[in-house]
């Protein structure tokens, strides 16, 4: 089993380019489908749930090349399977992709019940409802969401909640169906937008992605196209938080300002200095941060996946902090893991109370998902002394190159293979 030892207390300083958002990337690969022809993409993010994805698409009969590492070119005109394998798609939880692109272009798609991070329920009922609206009949067989239609009919879909899933997979359903279909209560998610912009690269007719009402002609004349994937906001605002929480100073490059607003007005509240510019972010960290309280939300609100990060920063501001979890029933476990570090929370359903402490202290820990990987990475980095994180592979699934970055700008991380047993000793 890999891990990575971290030895803390340094700031991190210099630049950092962001890669491709993994979340639009997900969701962009599968709707190459749609094409039946050739996509080349460009800033895919080099990371395990693209690998798993470029697998799946190869599964259904596309052919994929990389033409960089950065750049794919996929071929969607060979597609001849409508089912995603099991033990491929239950690898990952951007695998229902796959059923509204397969739905849209051949009628049908069968995809595995998805896997993903465990944040508590993670229910795919609106995906469904908007599938159902279209005219299409859904069924559960062995662990597979089989989804069917004779025809697909635009409709007027109202979303019971905010999902960037749902809003994603109903898009991408309602491109090559006959008629328009409106989508309110959408989410708004730069990627969203981003695949909305892709679709419409590739022939489709969407308006309105970033509003609350989305509208789809649907059209049949898709084709292929070449297209470049968004920046990533979720690692740019994790470089962000790493900045102020290691006293650092960094420029973040290739990122969108805008996308990341909520978590550079979080981070000047608490006392970092934060300065945009074109495509790039410059984070100045202080010696001591104040408290603040953050509520999670859909878009523009502060993002669930970055709550996480600055639950790490706030372990040492001065005060009382609370954190409100708005989307996920289950999003604090890495809360136990920043008190074995010495940090002060009480976690209570979906709220987190920390109480400053004057430093964290080094440890060992365990990912318990992705972002709070990414927490307790940036936690390590702040504790002076050797720190020792395992489960990074739930890391590794959202972040490229995590460790070289951080490594280029003079943090002292490494990723070490540890023997089974030596592990269990620790825990
Ligand atoms: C996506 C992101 C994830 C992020 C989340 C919220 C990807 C690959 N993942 O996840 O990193 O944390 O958005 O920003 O893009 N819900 C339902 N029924 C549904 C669908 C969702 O009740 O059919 C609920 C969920 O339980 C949750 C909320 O809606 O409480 C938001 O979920 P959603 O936006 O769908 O999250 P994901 O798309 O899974």
């Amino acid at each position: 089993m890999e891990k990575y030892i971290v030895n803390g207390g340094k700031p991190l300083r210099g630049e950092v380019v962001i890669s491709g958002a993994k979340n639009a990337a997900v969701a962009i690969l599968p709707a190459t489908v749609l094409a039946g022809d050739v996509c080349v993409l460009e800033n895919v993010p080099d990371i395990s749930d693209i690998h798993y994805e470029i697998e799946m698409l190869k599964s259904i009969g596309a052919s994929v090349e990389r033409l960089g590492r950065t750049r794919l070119r996929i071929d969607t005109s060979t597609v001849n399977s409508a089912v995603i394998p099991h033990e491929l798609g239950v690898k990952m939880r951007a695998s229902y992709y796959f059923l509204g692109s397969l739905l849209s272009r051949f009628g049908e798609g069968n995809v595995p019940m998805p896997g993903g991070c465990d944040l508590g329920a993670r229910p795919i009922d609106q995906h469904l409802k908007a599938f159902n609206a279209l005219g299409a009949s859904d069924e559960l067989d062995y662990a597979m969401i089989c989804v069917k239609a004779e025809h697909l009919r635009g409709e007027h879909i109202f979303f019971d909640t905010v999902s960037v899933g749902a809003t994603i997979n109903a898009m991408l359903a309602a491109s090559m169906a006959e008629g328009t279909t409106i989508l309110e209560n959408v989410a708004k998610e730069p990627h969203v937008v981003d695949v909305a912009n892709f679709l419409n690269t590739m022939g489709a007719d969407v308006r309105g992605a970033g509003t609350d009402v989305i509208k789809i002609r649907g059209t049949r004349n898709m084709h292929g196209c070449t297209y470049t994937i968004v920046p990533d906001q979720i690692e740019a605002g994790t470089f962000m938080v790493a900045a102020a929480a290691t006293k650092g100073d960094i420029w973040i490059r290739n990122v969108e300002p805008k996308h990341l607003e909520s978590i550079t007005s979080k981070l000047r509240v608490v006392g970092a200095t934060v300065t945009e510019s074109d495509d790039s972010v410059h984070v100045v960290g202080a010696d001591r941060y104040t408290s603040t309280n953050i509520k999670t939300m859909p878009h523009p609100g502060f993002p669930t996946d970055l709550q996480p990060v600055m639950g790490a920063l706030l372990c040492t501001a001065e005060g009382t902090s609370i954190i409100t979890e708005g989307i996920w029933d289950s999003r604090f476990k890495y809360c136990d893991e920043l008190i074995k570090m010495g940090a002060s929370i009480q976690v209570n359903g979906r709220v987190a109370v920390f109480e400053g402490v004057e430093k964290l202290r080094p440890a060992p820990v365990k990912a318990t998902d992705l972002r709070a990987g990414a927490a307790l990475v940036i936690a390590a980095l702040m504790a002076e002394g050797q720190s020792e994180i395992a489960e990074i592979q739930h890391v590794e699934r959202g972040y490229v190159d995590i460790v070289k970055k951080i490594r280029a700008l003079g943090g002292d991380i490494t990723k070490v293979e540890i023997p089974e047993d030596a592990l269990r000793k620790a825990y």
